[in-house]
């Protein structure tokens, strides 16, 4: 496997007056609550270990005050660290020299943040090439590489406007631009949506999973927003007082929430939309038939189970038999459909609902891994429900 493009081990960071207590501070093991009560130091960050894999959208989420910024600046060394290190593509953040550091963050690590901080007076075109000018990129190849990124972003043809002709998410796209133009390798994106409507800030969701489609950068992303998310996130990280109280896939988090704290961004959402029937399925359910001569056919239905799917030698769904069949010399094999691995809730509900047996999952080369029932269906869909009355 490929090394992670970040690594942070025991990350901390405690604010206040001096540093010396604010590390003994952090090694005592108080909560925020208690460092705060007894010394007025704020326990920023509470050893944060993680790593981040290339091309990854790795979401940070938590409650005001969680400690979502101080980690990404901890990241980009905005912040001293008070305990931890951070490792980027290999380097020890630490050990970079101020300079060279600044230029990373030029060139390497764009960030984006809630409120757009875009020039008032100068055009869309060299707002989106400031980071290039900073950069000492020359004039023409930076408004050429910034027309570029405008036309990613749907742009292009405000390109001689000013800011405030703009609407208010049509600048945070140019701020979108702006970042991209740097191309970097990582983007580290604070609350870049949060300030947008629900209508435009899905609107954002979509032309930055549609960048990422065409080119894969790692991206961490803070967000308090469980649903943006769940819709952009490969992980996601939940913050609480400083401390990561679980990480995973939205899948993950959905099926087994670390604890309350996790389980209450889940109110008013309908999580049950981001599962898959790879989620869903059960890998053990219905029995197996690898041959269809009498002897196999009779041991795979011995129990309760009514009907086995026949598997041919590649795990291939080749339909199911019935109890009918045993005893049977040629024994008919019944058609049955396939439901994909990655299929989304509303469809594997149609078309389990649909049909009386279950269902078999199988994987982009066809392969069987496992099974859905209407009482799998059912399960999930309640479950949704009683969370939210
Ligand atoms: N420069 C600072 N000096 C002192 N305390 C700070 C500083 N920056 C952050 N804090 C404190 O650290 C804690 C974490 O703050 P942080 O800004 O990281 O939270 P956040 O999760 O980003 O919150 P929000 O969702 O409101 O942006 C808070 O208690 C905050 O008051
Ligand atoms: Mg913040």
């Amino acid at each position: 496997m490929k090394a992670p493009k970040i690594v942070v081990e025991g990350l901390s960071k405690v604010f206040g007056p001096n540093p010396k207590t604010a590390r003994d501070l952090l090694m005592s093991g108080a909560t925020k609550d208690e460092m705060f009560a007894k010394t007025g130091y704020v326990l920023g960050v509470n050893k944060a270990s993680f790593s981040v894999q290339e091309g990854e959208i790795f979401v940070l989420m938590g409650l005001s005050g969680s400690g979502k910024s101080t980690l990404i600046r901890l990241i980009n060394r905005l912040v001293e660290p008070t305990a931890g290190k951070v490792v980027i593509d290999g380097r020890d953040i630490a050990a970079v020299k101020r300079s060279e550091l600044v230029s990373l963050r030029r060139t390497d690590m764009s960030m984006v943040f809630q409120s757009f901080a875009l020039m008032p007076q100068r055009t869309v075109l060299s707002n989106a090439a400031f980071g290039l000018e900073v950069a000492g990129v020359g004039r023409k190849e930076r408004e050429q590489r910034a027309l570029a990124v405008l036309e990613q972003v749907g742009l292009a043809a405000f390109a001689q406007k000013l800011p405030a002709e703009l609407s208010g998410g049509m600048q945070q796209r140019v701020g979108l631009a702006r970042a991209l133009a740097v191309n970097p390798s990582l983007m580290i994106m604070d609350e870049a949506f949060s300030a947008l409507d629900p209508l435009k800030r899905k609107e954002m969701q979509n032309v930055l999973l549609q960048l990422q489609k065409e080119q894969q950068r790692t991206i961490m992303f803070v967000s308090h927003d469980l649903e943006e998310a769940l819709r952009i996130g490969t992980r996601i990280a939940i913050m609480e007082g400083g401390r990561i109280v679980q990480i995973g896939t939205p899948q993950e988090i959905i099926s087994h929430p670390a604890d309350e704290y996790v389980r209450a961004f889940f109110d008013g959402v309908d999580t049950s939309r981001y599962l898959t029937a790879g989620d869903l399925m059960q890998r053990e359910a219905v029995p197996l038939v690898h041959a269809l001569d009498p002897k196999s056919v009779a041991a795979s239905l011995n129990g309760s189970a009514d009907y086995a799917f026949v598997l041919d030698a590649q795990r291939r769904i080749s339909g199911f038999v019935t109890r009918d069949a045993i005893g049977v010399a040629q024994p008919s094999v019944r058609k049955v459909e396939c439901i994909s691995l990655a299929a989304p809730l509303e469809q594997v509900v149609s078309r389990v609902c649909a049909n009386v047996t279950a269902l078999p999952v199988v994987d982009e080369e066809g392969r069987y891994c496992g099974s859905i029932d209407q009482a799998a269906v059912l399960k999930v869909i309640t479950r949704n429900r009683s969370a939210h009355v």
